[in-house]
């Protein structure tokens, strides 16, 4: 039996799943971990907890699935993108990791474009302008804050690559993942010599790095011990979650694009060349598929702000949804779908962690706007999703502008589960939308990607053609999306007339 195992490192936890050489799924599990917040719009993790979580989920699987050691021919790995890792020149990590959705480099990236000679020209290096989530911004944080561990640092890597070292004991990334440190010619699929002698960083803090279907090593004997797996088990490059998710969903080829709403919110296109958006407002990335890029826009609280509001608000919901056996997002849901569209006139921002796309702005925040007496907490619920799917549609609107061809929209993650939420899209994107065989994202994608490696299918886009498929389409309803067509310039013109405000308020922190 020749097994392969999807691994995909996450911001809320790992998820690990194996399949077979069908592309079925036979077992899965995730195991959760903090994400520390040790400052307003910082956001840390400890490398030391994806470990445990990924020896967990492993051992789970294998013991889910009454499998042997050696069935498993290889493993491919997934990872929330832009994260880093400092390792000192004995692997010690050096400090948490700081994440994708931390916004304290805003400085750093002025400091980049200066020192690349202006953000054309840093366009021009690396496809995509700097941003505060991305690696290279969180460089030189560590280089002007943090002196002593900067001087410490031997190597670099992102969190799935990180995890890569601990099961292989080789420094590897691939172009995907790689494409969101700042420091990629996405164009050429290499590192950027110019942009790394213009910040003054040495080559040798990088990883090598491969193509996503590459294999890049196998388990050390202590790495298979601790998974329970063999020396004999490959690790293929993976992709970073984006990337990976869209494999999972079967984006491979030009005109298909997928929305996919996790803690992040992602919109994804394939492309076969290499296409930048010369306002820097969509990121221009390698994708997972030898020798081509996929442009996206991003959300950063997506799921998140839902997630949040659970968390912050619904303390007597969580409980009754545990007594009740049900998911408490079942319940929110429930009381969201008896309010009317459009939240009789409550918009909510989904700026909780500052913005990417397509306000690249660390200080924008979250807001509720138009609140009256009448709001009820399904209200509330309602609002957030409209205000994340607008978010969405504010990427959809980009790709349009920039006459990208998009003859389908795939739904993915957390949002494409809900019926609710799946409807609401169609809605506000006035397209029908629809969703595939494959549901769980990331991990799959690159679960495929390791049956390439392991010489079940000979491409991605084989293995994609193989075990995806479209399963449902949700057509738009006229009259609801109609009414999202009137709301969305008024949620567009919010954030436009807080947007120095927000700066102000972030100024009083
Ligand atoms: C992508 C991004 C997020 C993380 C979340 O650019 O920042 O989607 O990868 O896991």
């Amino acid at each position: 039996m020749s097994l392969f195992l999807g691994i995909d490192i996450g911001t809320s936890g790992t998820k690990t799943l194996v399949i077979n050489e069908e592309g079925r799924i036979l077992a899965s599990a995730t195991a959760g971990y903090p994400c520390h917040v040790p400052q307003p719009l910082w956001s840390e993790q400890d490398p030391e907890d994806w470990w445990s979580a990924v020896v967990a989920t492993v051992r789970a699987v294998m013991f889910k699935g009454k499998f042997q050691p050696g069935d498993v021919r290889a493993i491919g790995l997934s990872g929330q993108m832009h994260g880093s890792v400092f390792l000192d020149k004995s692997d010690r990590v050096l400090r948490r990791a700081i994440l994708w959705n931390d916004q304290r480099t805003a400085s750093e990236c002025g400091e980049i474009e200066t020192l690349a000679g202006g953000r054309e020209k840093l366009i021009g290096m690396v496809s995509n302008p700097a941003m505060t989530g991305f690696t290279a911004p969180k460089i030189l944080w560590l280089r002007n804050h943090e002196p002593d561990l900067y001087e410490k640092t031997a190597k670099i890597l992102l969190p799935k690559d990180e995890i890569r070292r601990r099961l292989i004991g080789d420094y590897v990334s691939e172009v995907s993942d790689a494409s969101g440190t700042l420091l990629l010619d996405v164009a050429n699929r290499c590192w950027s010599k110019p942009l790394l002698t213009a910040l003054s960083l040495d080559e040798s803090v990088l990883p090598r790095l491969v193509e996503s279907e590459d294999v890049t090593g196998s388990l050390t004997e202590s790495a298979a011990a601790a998974l329970g797996l063999t020396t004999n088990c490959l690790v293929v490059g993976g992709a970073g979650d984006c990337a990976a998710g869209a494999l999972g969903n079967g984006i491979v080829r030009q005109g298909i694009l997928s929305t996919s709403i996790g803690t992040s919110g992602v919109v994804f296109v394939h492309s076969d060349e290499v296409k930048t958006d010369s306002g820097g407002r969509v990121h221009t990335f390698c994708h997972a598929v030898r020798g081509k890029w996929h442009m996206m826009g991003v959300t950063l609280a997506s799921g998140g702000s839902l997630a949040w509001f659970r968390n912050a608000l619904c303390e007597s919901l969580v409980e009754k949804a545990k007594q009740e056996r049900v998911d408490v997002y079942e319940l929110l849901t429930r009381e969201a779908a008896g309010t009317r569209v459009g939240s009789d006139g409550l918009f909510f921002l989904p700026y909780l962690s500052g913005e990417r796309t397509p306000h690249a702005d660390p200080f924008a925040r979250g807001a509720f706007i138009g609140l009256t007496l009448a709001h009820t907490r399904g209200h509330l619920v309602r609002a957030i999703m409209e205000g994340v799917t607008y978010s969405l549609r504010d990427s959809l609107e980009i790709f349009r502008s920039l006459a990208v061809p998009v003859s389908e929209i795939r739904a993915s993650g957390g949002g494409a589960r809900s019926p609710f939420w799946r409807q609401m899209q169609a809605d506000v994107f006035d397209t029908p939308v629809v969703t595939t065989n494959s549901e769980e994202g990331a991990a799959y994608g690159v679960a495929l990607l390791a049956g390439v490696g392991g010489g079940a299918w000979s491409r991605i886009e084989e293995a994609c053609d193989a075990c995806v498929s479209v399963v449902s389409t949700t057509e738009a309803t006229k009259a609801a999306a109609a009414e999202y067509d009137r709301a969305f310039p008024e949620y567009r013109q919010l954030y436009l007339s807080l947007r120095d405000d927000f700066r102000r308020i972030a100024e009083l922190d």
